[in-house]
């Protein structure tokens, strides 16, 4: 049987991931190799929506794009390439626009959100952002997308427009479907575990970034916030800060969370953060090493995403110039 295809970007924002987006979803695209037929982008048009610098959109795209190389994505398992790359996303966008009530896409709350934070900075493109991931997913006919609590939203509307468009124009493009991950972690701050970590903290302490000096990731988690209390134990609600802490040691060591409780039963949080730091050390050295090889290598680097853009093009060619039939091009 034909593998599900699933379609899943990650914008190019800042100069590093950080442990959450690897352990909430990079490490799941990476397990998707196997079981789907799956294509990655490194969203940069998504990155342009809320003023940024030239130069350094330019790098963080070919970090991001070294980082997931590093982390396992492999260009000979999945499509891995740039969304400028792919012209057929700004193309369809813009015929996705013209079929979605401006009502409609005004109901999206994330735009609220952000748009109330950073009123003066708010732009048409963060209005429209999500009828541009609509084209993100359905130029690729992507069976699945993977989505968090915060996307459930966007995918719906993407279904509505690619129903919409089905009905009035005739059959063009796959509905997809939200696809539940079976193996992710939510992490939180270090220093406000109550927060998702994110880079958006408002503490760089608060966050791992997978390509900062690994001693300095060491140190963070040896000073992360626990909780009162001397106990290691796993409650999310009372204990979030030892949680936290315990989630990530389970998800980069072969241990389950059970087997943590007993292996640090009766010994304090200090000894858990030293061991922590040292697996967390000792995961992201490799990795920096990985990423740095693939920078060191710009001919390699632009080759790989050449490719990627040419197979992701010959899916997204054929399903806009169907939309663009369909539509009375
Ligand atoms: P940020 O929240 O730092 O701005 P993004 O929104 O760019 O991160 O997220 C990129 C991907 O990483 C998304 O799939 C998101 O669900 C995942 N992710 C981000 N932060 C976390 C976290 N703290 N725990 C788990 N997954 C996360
Ligand atoms: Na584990």
């Amino acid at each position: 049987a034909r593998r599900p295809r699933v379609l899943s970007g990650i914008q190019p924002t800042a100069d590093s991931f950080h442990l959450g987006n690897y352990l909430g979803a990079v490490r799941n695209w990476v397990a998707m190799q196997e079981s789907h037929d799956a294509y990655y982008c490194v969203v940069d048009l998504h990155a342009i929506t809320m003023g940024h610098d030239p130069a350094a959109l330019r790098q963080r795209t070919r970090v991001s794009a070294a980082q997931l190389l590093a982390l396992g994505l492999d260009p000979e398992r999945c499509t891995l390439f740039v969304q400028s790359h792919v012209p057929e996303h700004a193309q369809l966008g813009w015929v996705l626009s013209c079929i979605t009530g401006f009502g409609e896409a005004g109901r999206m709350v994330q735009f609220k959100d952000k748009s109330a934070k950073a009123a003066d900075t708010t732009t048409v493109g963060l209005f429209t952002y999500p009828i541009l991931q609509a084209a993100d997913i359905l130029l690729y006919q992507a069976d699945q997308v993977p989505v968090g609590e915060d996307q459930r939203q966007h995918l719906e509307l993407t279904r509505d427009l690619a129903q919409r468009y089905n009905t009035r124009f005739g059959p063009t493009f796959t509905i997809p479907s939200a696809y539940i991950l079976k193996d992710t972690a939510k992490i939180t701050d270090l220093q406000d575990p109550t927060a998702k970590m994110s880079k958006s903290a408002s503490s760089p302490n608060g966050i791992i970034e997978l390509l900062e000096d690994p001693a300095r990731s060491a140190k963070k988690i040896k000073s992360a916030v626990t909780d009162t209390g001397r106990e290691i134990l796993y409650d999310e609600e009372n204990k979030p800060g030892v949680s936290n802490l315990l989630t990530i040691y389970a998800a980069l060591t072969t241990r389950t969370i059970d087997e943590l409780l007993e292996q640090y039963d009766g010994r304090g949080y200090g000894d858990l953060k030293k061991d922590l730091a040292e697996i967390v050390v000792d995961f992201v050295k490799p990795i920096q090493e990985r990423t740095r090889a693939y920078l060191d290598d710009p001919d390699h680097l632009d080759k790989v995403l050449a490719i990627g853009a040419e197979k992701a093009r010959a899916v997204a060619s054929v399903t806009l110039a169907e939309a663009y039939r369909n539509i009375g091009f």
